[in-house]
């Protein structure tokens, strides 16, 4: 396999073709089936990761993920850290990057992700910012895959908030050739930049990608259905005017997903809300997938790190 990824940083996706990000699935599935065959892949490096926001998913994920490929990883809480005291990212990244061979962090906004990818050495993987959720998207396609063996003639509708998942589904999507209908109520639709981003991108894969007000014309013979929660990290003073917003228009409930494929999947990257964005019914139905999908969050990304930290 060609690796043209190493020592690349993952900020939005849009680094990625979509022969690579089709390798990365590729090797994922692999690695799933085969485990012991990498378990030296990454022998002796070292992943380090930065917390300026809660996890269960990405912490285990990539802790685990960077051990079952031979290395190490050390988690730094920003808050425990002199970043959460001040520190410049530029003396963090420039002193991090002596220590580690890579560096995963979770934080709010997106340039200072940015400046730590701009100033390391080393490559840095975004775990989660205010507006992309890259890792989570790579699991996603990665188990939309394991359904179909493509992409392209898929539809994915996203049903809620215009947050991190929305853009990055939007983008993935459209680099790889998915259509994803995204619909969200009046002020909480994806920022128009990274429509715009998605749709450009689109223009060479063939993908179709839209952000809509109705969520029924979205859902329309979608394979699948995806939502998150109405009220991201960071953003808990608007819980209940954002409760109010989204309503029960915008939960994925039975009479929402009676309009997509008989046969779609539930996607969801969790933590769920039941009763808010989604249902108990749909979550724990039999549609859902969403177990397969955060387990491919290890998969997932043990195929970027192996990509990109060797
Ligand atoms: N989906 C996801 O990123 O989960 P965590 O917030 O638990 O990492
Ligand atoms: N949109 C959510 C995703 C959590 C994995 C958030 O940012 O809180």
């Amino acid at each position: 396999m060609g690796n043209s990824l190493v020592g690349k940083s993952i900020l939005t996706l849009e680094e990625l073709t979509k022969s690579q990000i089709i390798e990365l699935v590729a090797l994922a599935i692999d690695m799933k089936k085969n485990p012991k065959k990498y378990q030296e892949s990454l022998s002796g490096k070292i992943l380090a990761m930065i917390f300026e926001k809660a996890s269960t998913r990405t912490r285990m994920s990539f802790e685990a993920g960077i051990v079952q490929l031979g290395g190490h990883a050390i988690v730094m809480n920003a808050a425990d850290s002199q970043i959460g005291r001040g520190e410049p990212i530029k003396d963090t990244a420039n002193v991090m990057s002596g220590y580690v061979d890579g560096i995963m962090i979770r934080t709010f906004e997106d340039s200072k992700v940015k400046e730590l990818a701009a100033e390391a050495s080393i490559p840095v993987i975004n775990g989660l910012t205010d507006d992309h959720h890259p890792c989570q998207v790579l699991a996603d396609l990665m188990t939309i895959y394991e359904h179909h063996g493509k992409f392209e003639g898929i539809k994915l509708a996203y049903i809620g908030d215009g947050n991190n998942m929305a853009h990055s589904l939007m983008i993935g999507g459209a680099i790889v050739g998915m259509d994803v209908s995204v619909a969200s109520p009046v002020g909480f639709q994806p920022k128009a930049e990274y429509v715009t981003i998605a749709q450009q991108l689109a223009q060479k894969s063939g993908a179709k990608i839209e952000s809509l007000i109705d969520p029924k014309i979205a859902v329309k013979q979608a394979d699948f259905v995806y939502t998150d929660v109405w009220t991201s990290m960071g953003w808990e003073e608007e819980n209940n005017k954002r409760l109010a917003a989204f309503g029960e228009a915008y939960q994925v409930n039975d009479q929402l997903v009676s309009a997509a494929q008989e046969n779609f999947k539930f996607l969801h990257c969790l933590p769920a809300h039941r009763g808010e964005e989604v249902t108990g019914a749909i979550i724990d139905g039999s549609h859902s997938v969403v177990y397969q999908e955060a387990e491919n969050r290890l998969h997932a990304q043990k195929a970027l790190m192996f990509q990109v930290m060797q």
